[in-house]
């Protein structure tokens, strides 16, 4: 083949499959498959310099850094959104809206998540990616083409809607660009590994990963973009803010689709603006409204703007996750694996609907850091499932009265010395015999994702333990009725129920015993790796460091934390009993017949029940795989609430389609 021609199919092969992969989350082709195409482009560029172009798929990570950024003005002023807070707001903007319209014409609405990022405007010349600006004040942004490039989900070329209808000769798309929940997280740990300071939100490490001079750097970052609206267009004609998000989703951008909803009444607002709200922990990105949109442009022309926001627009933001209280006193709390956290206690404060009375510090260093002092006026936050956290004091609420933290030089639970280790910011108590260390412990055994056994809460454990019955977990299965009928709270009912609990938590898999035992840098996710990979217990006990370390995901930290775990003489001992006592993997010897063992299975749309992680979960433990696209080796597909197009696919292929109602009860049973 002649190489200029190679050269375009190749290009075109990669955006092909770029935006199946990055836009639609759904890949047609391996990684290997993909590098090699990649491979050869670069091949062939390399050869001929003179054809490399702007727009190829390899030049989206430049590799000069910028002086600064210049400024760009926006064609269009970047508007931003009046906020209402509750449903009230919502129906007085409805009413609004309609009286501004005069009662002629019924506006419809869309709704769709309000997504918690930075504000990013893509301007296409041609088709062509050409500048790509910041917010800025509204009318003047910065320039980011350079780091928006990076963004695999941004296409650098637009694909043309039909063969016949061309591509506009501009178009100004905004959206905005995030970070996944998970990614912020994961970007936080390996800063903090290597020293760094973490980013306070989501949001903040985007804009901060945006805001890099050097487009490298923001290569590394895990950012994507949701497109929501469009800013100046010639030649493209709809009639519906819908309609153009569907026809720039054709043009290859990524839309939030799933998720955005056409509404026919203020009902149908009001319903979906509650759902979204009670949903925002399910989403993988962090939300912190919905915004309601007019969705006949003609109307929306026809409403026109106020001074900074348009008529026809309106933000309903969720209740805040962050509030503002006091920190009674600052204490220490002693860890499963001897770690001393300073643990903030706050005058209760609800916060999104839950109560908060406690919120983590971290650490010494991040005390300092924030300057939080006992007595402090504090705004905290929570966010999803995770422990509130103290964001920074109020320093101008200070009364003199506060007093700063220092950590303590001993256990506060067993009074031995405590220790910091080299590069490691926590200090931790070493004893091993410490009663606070071996109260977590027995909670993370008996926990949900260890040995799941019901009845036993952190008072029951405390009082087992108090009253000397329980030292270790495998004191749990000598318990008696006898021991139990004297306790605080326990009649002979609950005596039986948690003996039988006891009894039943017996019966468990691998992957959840080795998690339950609590090995430093062990969850359940590297239990479950351990487990699928080295399968018997025996195994595990036996591996070096370099056997762990071959698999997959296991690094050497994990690696080096599991060998000393086995190679301590009392772990065994404890393991032994424990097995002595008739804990044993079901997964060991395995059952055939259930109907997740060797399925392959894929996920779509929001499940209502659970988390996807968990849903992928429990799959898993139960003898199936989770795989990201659907192939012909998919065996089933689950279906949540707004599927994506994986729905189809399985149509197509054949896939059987499994309702969350029916893949729940498949779930319960045994
Ligand atoms: S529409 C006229 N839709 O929220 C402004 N904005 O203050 C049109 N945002 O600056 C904005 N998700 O950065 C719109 N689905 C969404 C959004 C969204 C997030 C941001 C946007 C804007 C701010 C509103």
């Amino acid at each position: 083949m002649n190489h200029e021609k190679e050269l375009n199919d190749l290009r075109e092969q990669i955006r092909y499959h770029n935006h199946r992969y990055y836009v639609l989350d759904d890949p047609q082709i391996s990684d290997t498959a993909y590098d090699r195409l990649f491979r050869r482009l670069l091949e062939l560029e390399r050869e001929h310099p003179e054809w490399v172009t702007p727009d190829s798929p390899t030049q989206r990570v430049g590799d000069k850094p910028l002086k600064s950024f210049t400024q760009v003005r926006h064609r269009r002023p970047m508007l931003s959104l009046e906020n209402g807070f509750n449903e009230k707001d919502i129906r007085d903007f409805d009413a609004r809206t309609k009286k501004f319209l005069g009662g002629d014409t019924a506006p419809q609405y869309v709704v769709e998540p309000k997504i918690d990022g930075v504000a990013v405007e893509l301007v296409y010349e041609g088709g062509k990616l050409s500048v790509a600006s910041t917010r800025g004040d509204g009318d003047v942004g910065e320039d980011v083409t350079a780091n928006i490039k990076t963004l695999l989900s941004v296409p650098l070329v637009l694909r043309p809607l039909t063969q016949d209808i061309p591509i506009p000769e501009l178009m100004e798309v905004r959206g905005e660009v995030y970070m996944e929940t998970e990614a912020f997280e994961s970007l936080n740990t390996q800063r903090a590994n290597k020293g760094l300071p973490g980013f306070a939100n989501p949001r903040n490490a985007a804009a901060g990963s945006l805001r890099q001079l050097d487009p490298r750097i923001t290569a590394t970052r895990p950012l994507d973009m949701f497109c929501y609206g469009l800013g100046e267009i010639r030649g493209l004609n709809c009639e519906t803010h819908l309609e153009c998000m569907l026809a720039i989703q054709q043009m290859g951008l990524r839309v939030n689709r799933p998720h955005i909803k056409a509404c026919q009444n203020l009902m149908e607002v009001v319903d979906y603006c509650q759902q979204l709200e009670e949903k925002r922990d399910q989403f993988s990105f962090e939300i912190d409204g919905a915004v309601i949109k007019v969705n006949q442009l003609a109307l929306q022309s026809r409403l026109g703007q106020k001074s900074r926001s348009p008529r026809w627009a309106m933000a309903y933001k969720f209740k805040a996750t962050q509030e503002t209280t006091r920190i009674i006193k600052i204490d220490i709390q002693v860890g499963r694996t001897g770690a001393l956290t300073p643990v903030a206690h706050l005058e209760p404060i609800e916060i999104a609907g839950v109560t908060v009375s406690r919120a983590t510090l971290f650490n010494q260093e991040e005390i300092e850091k924030k300057d939080i002092r006992e007595g402090d006026t504090v705004i905290v936050q929570r966010a999803g499932d995770v422990i509130p956290e103290v964001v920074k004091p109020i320093t101008s609420m200070r009364t003199g009265r506060e007093s700063p933290f220092v950590m303590p030089t001993q256990c506060p639970a067993c009074g031995s010395q405590v220790f910091r280790k080299e590069g490691e910011v926590v200090l931790r108590c070493l004893n091993p015999e410490c009663p606070a260390q071996i109260k977590e412990s027995l909670k993370h055994f008996v926990s949900k994702g260890g040995m799941d056994i019901d009845g036993l809460g952190d008072k029951m454990v405390a009082q087992l333990m108090d009253k000397g019955l329980v030292r270790e977990a495998a004191d749990l299965y000598d318990l008696r009725f006898e021991d139990l009928i004297g306790l605080d709270k326990i009649a002979e009912k609950s005596a039986q129920n948690l003996l039988a609990a006891i009894e039943q938590s017996k019966t468990t898999t691998f992957s959840r015993f080795i998690y339950a035992l609590g090995i430093r840098h062990v969850g359940e996710h590297v239990a479950e790796r351990l487990s699928e990979e080295l399968k018997s217990l025996e195994s595990l006990q036996h591996a070096d460091e370099d056997t762990l370390k071959a698999i997959d995901e296991i690094g050497p930290q994990i690696a080096e934390s599991v060998v000393s775990y086995f190679a301590d003489k009392s772990n065994q001992d404890h393991i032994l009993r424990l097995l002595k006592a008739g804990v044993h993997f079901q997964d060991l010897s395995p059952v055939n017949d259930t109907p997740f063992q060797g399925k392959s299975f894929v996920i779509t749309g929001t499940l209502q029940s659970m988390k996807r992680s968990e849903a992928k979960q429990r799959i898993v433990r139960k003898g199936g795989k989770v795989g990201s696209s659907v192939t012909q080796g998919t065996d089933y597909l689950v279906v949540g609430e707004s599927p994506g197009s994986k729905l189809q696919k399985a149509r197509d292929l054949g896939v059987d389609i499994l309702e969350e109602e029916v893949f729940l009860r498949l779930l319960a049973e045994e």
